[in-house]
């Protein structure tokens, strides 16, 4: 093999303002299953990532549920780093662009920038907000569609014409966030000179750094001309102050690719073999490695290389961008339940179900990707568990019982041996070319010619047999043997079963080349099933909860959509609107679990005059839900009633606390009767 190469890879960061779902996990799933083949064939490959957690929407959300927005950041780092670990997304480091490496390194590519004569400033006039005291982004506007005349249309577009247009043609334009009419208003904003790069951008989108279908888009934009690029806004922001600019921050997509190099920074204060310059310098001869969805090529292959370059920066080896995921068909559904979070699938199903079907559907393009959910089931459970694991479970109990575990010499098969070491470099090639589709064709194409193989051979026929016991047992090691060499070929895809096959191969973990030698006069360890068939029972529990977790979404949104705005814990009420609200003490008489429903409890309550059928998402806080019944609460009696899957929910209970099982249900004072009015 060739010289061991250094290789740095990313994946774009998730916006720490939410859940990851099964389409970010496209692209962090794919991005590990490269770094895992890199790592298996020997090379130094270092796997970064972060939390995106600067803009205004980060900022919003934090005040909307009452934290700060560092508690918000640090709340969703946790839950997306149990996510992707729980995939198997193996980062040598998550980190976040609100950090300290990221500031300082921020500042220091502004600066080169700014001395090198890439930042203009001047005066920009924009909708403000005057009762939040805030400029508004082009979707924190809506109002009438200037074309068509449909009313409550964000500020850039017009979801029922398709309408473009400035936020400034908006008629009768309302704040999204407070409500208020916005005001224009001058403000001081600073642009990254992007025109300087032009000539670099042309040359270097066409050298063989982006797929081709990303270099002709790419090419209209640079055709049209390259304009300047706004870096800057105004407090109240939470990001970075430009440095000598108070009052002014860097815009999120300025510090969030800078987000990489801080990432990788920070790694390099715990691993003391690896040279932050020696990555990043211009010249480095590391690779470096960007993957990304198409949605975002404008700032991975336009700002990003002229930022780097302007700032004396190597460049990306490549920029390998990916398409989007539907589900059935379709894009992602909250009602259909085909928005499915990755915490979601992980409560149903095996991560490397997925980690497969995703492999087996991958190619080097940007097509869209399809995640059938019955191809899925289908899929994996013909190639995993029909041929791959088929072939162990076969052979593994004859070598038990036959010969004490031990897995003779000989290659009871020539042909087929030599098929499975010529097939290899091909495989590799898929992977390196990122056609995972191709590699796990090949793969499953060797698993089909040794499990005919086996058949042909039938073994367990043989067994019945006297004095074949040496042929059986030749038959069946050659068969462990060729399991060997597909879990290697497997393993950047399937980690967690090539780890349950080396304890029952009994053997160190496998690297790539492993696959040139095989085991003879081994002993094997005990076999257990190595995975499961997908029943499709639990892809139907999976749907149904996503379908929950909508409703779950809904319910704390009591306006019906989670708009910004909208949340009545946004904005101050009139004493009136208070009074209207009907809060009365409730007894609950009866509280049960719902079939078919992970987070919901059905409450029967008590307000004095009449009883009240009332679906609660306070499952996770109280597993046992007969210990509710006799106790007092709280509840909305005058909400209006709203018709969920399980029936109708006819009001709402009080209840502090940010979830799963820390839910505290409100109780008055004993003395309380039910249906009595709270005031
Ligand atoms: N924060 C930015 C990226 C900054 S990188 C310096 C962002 N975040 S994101 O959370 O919206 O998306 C993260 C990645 O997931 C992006 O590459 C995006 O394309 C990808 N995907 C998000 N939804 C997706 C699908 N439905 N399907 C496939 N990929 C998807 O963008
Ligand atoms: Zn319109």
């Amino acid at each position: 093999m060739s010289e061991p190469r250094q290789i740095l890879v990313t994946s774009a960061l998730p916006y720490a303002n939410g859940s990851i779902h099964l389409g970010h996990m496209l692209e962090y799933i794919q991005t590990d299953m490269w770094v895992r083949f890199q790592k298996l064939r020997g090379h130094q490959c270092i796997y970064v990532c972060a939390d995106d957690a600067h803009g205004s929407a980060i900022m919003l959300r934090a005040e909307k549920e009452g934290i700060t927005p560092e508690q918000l950041i640090a709340n969703v780092q946790a839950e997306h780093s149990a996510d992707f670990a729980d995939f198997l997304v193996d980062f040598d480091n998550f980190h976040s662009t609100h950090s300290e490496e990221n500031r300082e390194l921020s500042s220091l590519i502004y600066t080169r920038l700014r001395e090198a004569g890439h930042i203009a400033n001047r005066s920009v006039t924009q909708y403000y907000d005057p009762e939040k005291g805030m400029f508004l982004a082009d979707r924190f506007i809506k109002g009438t569609c200037p074309k068509c005349a449909a009313e409550d249309q964000y500020g850039d577009n017009c979801e029922k014409c398709g309408a473009t247009y400035a936020p400034t043609e908006l008629k009768d334009p309302k704040s999204a966030i407070s409500g208020a009419t916005p005001v224009l208003r001058d403000s001081q904003h600073f642009f990254f000179k992007l025109p300087d790069f032009q000539a670099m951008l042309e040359q270097w989108t066409r050298s063989g750094t982006l797929q081709d279908a990303v270099a002709n888009k790419l090419a209209e934009w640079l055709d049209a001309g390259l304009q300047e690029w706004d870096i800057s806004r105004d407090a109240p922001y939470f990001g970075f102050e430009i440095p000598g600019e108070p009052g002014k921050y860097f815009y999120v997509w300025l510090d969030a690719p800078i987000g990489y190099m801080a990432s990788f920074k920070n790694l390099c204060a715990r691993r003391p073999e690896l040279d932050f310059d020696g990555f990043w310098n211009e010249g480095s001869s590391a690779e470096l490695y960007h993957f990304i969805g198409k949605d975002i090529v404008n700032f991975h292959a336009l700002f990003w290389p002229a930022m780097l370059e302007g700032a004396g920066y190597r460049k990306p080896t490549a920029v390998n961008v990916h398409g989007y995921l539907t589900v059935n068909g379709a894009k992602m559904s909250k009602s259909r339940g085909t928005f499915i979070k990755a915490r979601t699938y992980l409560d149903h199903l095996q991560p490397e179900y997925l980690r497969y079907y995703y492999a087996a559907k991958l190619g080097r393009g940007v097509d869209d990707l399809d995640l059938n959910l019955d191809d899925f089931v289908q899929k994996v459970n013909s190639d995993l568990i029909g041929k791959v694991v088929n072939i162990a479970s076969r052979c593994a109990g004859f070598i038990h019982k036959g010969n004490a575990g031990v897995m003779v010499a000989g290659d009871a098969a020539p042909a087929l041996t030599e098929a499975f070491l010529s097939a290899a470099p091909s495989i590799a090639e898929a992977y390196e070319a990122r056609d995972f589709g191709r590699a796990m064709r090949e793969i499953m194409a060797l698993a089909d010619r040794a499990n005919a193989w086996i058949a042909d051979k039938a073994p367990w026929s043989l067994a019945k047999q006297e004095g074949k016991q040496d042929e059986v047992q030749a038959i069946c090691a050659q068969g462990i043997n060729l399991f060997r060499q597909l879990v290697i070929f497997l393993k950047p895809v399937l980690p967690a079963l090539a780890a349950d096959a080396e304890a029952f191969l009994n053997v160190a973990p496998l690297t790539w080349n492993d696959h040139l030698s095989r085991l003879e006069n081994h002993t094997l360890n005990p076999f257990k099933a190595l995975m499961s068939r997908i029943e499709p029972a639990k892809i139907e529990a999976m749907v149904a909860a996503s379908k929950e977790d909508l409703l779950a979404a809904e319910a704390k949104a009591p306006t019906g959509n989670g708009e910004l705005g909208k949340d009545p814990l946004a904005a101050e009420i009139e004493f009136d609107t208070f009074a209207a609200v009907d809060l009365r003490v409730a007894l609950i008489v009866k509280a049960q679990a719902v079939a078919g429903a992970d987070k919901l409890l059905q409450l029967t309550l008590d307000i004095g005059d009449e009883q009240r059928n009332v679906f609660s998402g306070i499952k996770s806080a109280y597993p046992d839900p007969s210990q509710l019944e006799g106790r007092l609460t709280m509840m909305v009696a005058n909400l209006k009633p709203r018709k969920m899957r399980f029936g109708v929910s006819e009001g709402m209970v009080m209840a502090a606390g940010p979830g799963g099982e820390e839910i505290y249900l409100l109780s008055p004072d004993s003395g309380a009767k039910p249906g009595q009015r709270i005031k």
